[in-house]
């Protein structure tokens, strides 16, 4: 029998997602909800994670479970095909990693690239919170809890999923197969891979203030696309144009459909002919962003729309993620069992056991 195809996967809410999120992973779980094809599928909203760089800001991640929840659901994420619920809501994350923790060395950890970024950049060095450390631990058991297939992520989230990957293996290697082997699911495009700032710079981040947001406003949109990064040495609109780490055509890689051009910019056939005329010398960059700003404004309305009616109900939103928490629930204390069940730790649901203990002991007297 295949397995069935389970779906899963979260974002720690420590801010409004942008969209480098959008590209590298909303818009492909959306597309995967809308396809169907899948078992099960669940969104959640990794707030314990959150808080393992935060703990001295709760509010921060409080505030931001909330506007999360928002930007899911205006993304068109819905809460009738999919699970969304809260992390730290599902008490038996905490447990399966408990146990998780046996399987992994510290010096694994110590190799996982991601942390071992995220550690320099916010010069944890050596007061690393050990939570902080072990995070790919428990985001294993994130994904093991719920028996994932499949999980849609940007690309800084490969090494955890190999790390998940292994964690389950060495799980059912010792206890037998019980977890299956989560495989991650990339988006196809290289310029979704990493969408860079507006300012080109490598990563979207809100401290170096280059992101666009799903919840920005049209004119803030604008702005940042206009003042976008492009090619320093493309002065004059007859110089030629540079293609590599100019921001406007990366965003056009990513966010540019044939049918936009019929929309906004006719002259051209397709991006191959625009990116040629641009390398030629005689596109400016005014027209090129234009363009941008057009296919962004397209993309955003709508969801800023959705946005803005989903907030009107707030109660209705949270009462949206409580059932979402309790079915998830539901599926993740199943695994549970079966997990203690494999690990020899059900003592009270075992007769076998206590029969075959209570006759050796009585043979004994
Ligand atoms: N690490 C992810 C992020 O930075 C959030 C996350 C937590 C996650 N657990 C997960 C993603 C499990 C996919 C699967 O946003």
């Amino acid at each position: 029998m295949a397995t069935p195809k389970i779906i899963l996967t979260g974002d720690r809410p420590t801010g409004r997602l942008h969209i480098g999120h959008y590209v590298g992973s909303l818009r492909n779980r959306v597309a995967l909800q809308n396809e169907g094809g899948y078992e099960k599928m669940f969104v959640f909203i990794a707030d314990a994670q959150a808080l393992t760089d935060n703990i001295d800001n709760p509010e921060k991640v409080r505030q931001n479970v909330i506007e999360v929840a928002l930007d899911y659901l205006a993304c068109g994420l819905d809460p009738e095909r999919v699970t969304l619920f809260i992390q730290s809501q599902i008490p038996e994350l905490c447990e399966l990693s408990f146990y998780f923790m046996d399987l992994v060395s510290v010096s694994r950890l110590q190799r996982n690239p991601t942390v071992k970024t995220e550690i320099q950049m916010r010069g944890f060095q050596s007061s690393i919170p050990v939570g902080f450390f072990t995070y790919p631990i428990s985001q294993a058991a994130d994904i093991a809890a719920f028996r994932a297939t499949t999980v849609p992520a940007g690309e800084d989230q490969k090494p955890m999923i190999e790390q998940a990957t292994e964690i389950v293996r060495r799980f059912n290697n010792i206890y037998g197969e019980t977890l299956v082997e989560p495989e991650i699911l990339l988006p196809s495009n290289a310029a979704c891979l990493r969408l860079p700032g507006t300012d080109g710079k490598a990563k979207m981040s809100k401290s170096l203030g280059n992101c666009i947001y799903l919840s920005d406003d049209a004119d803030t949109v604008q702005k940042s696309v206009m003042s976008m990064y492009t090619d320093p040495t493309h002065i004059h609109v007859s110089d030629p144009g540079h293609l590599e780490g100019n921001t406007v055509f990366t965003y056009l890689d990513a966010f540019c459909r044939p049918e936009h051009f019929e929309r906004y910019l006719p002259d051209y056939p397709n991006l191959d002919e625009l990116k040629a005329h641009y390398q030629r010398g005689g596109l400016g960059d005014m027209k090129v962003k234009r363009f941008l700003a057009n296919i962004m404004q397209e993309l955003l309305e709508p969801i800023r729309q959705r946005r803005q009616e989903f907030a009107q109900d707030i109660p209705a939103v949270y009462d949206m993620l409580q059932k979402g928490c309790a079915d998830a629930r539901a599926v993740a204390a199943a695994t549970l069992d079966d997990v203690r069940r494999a690990m020899k730790i059900n003592y009270f649901d075992d007769a076998a056991l206590i029969e075959e203990q209570a006759k050796r002991f009585a043979a004994q007297k």
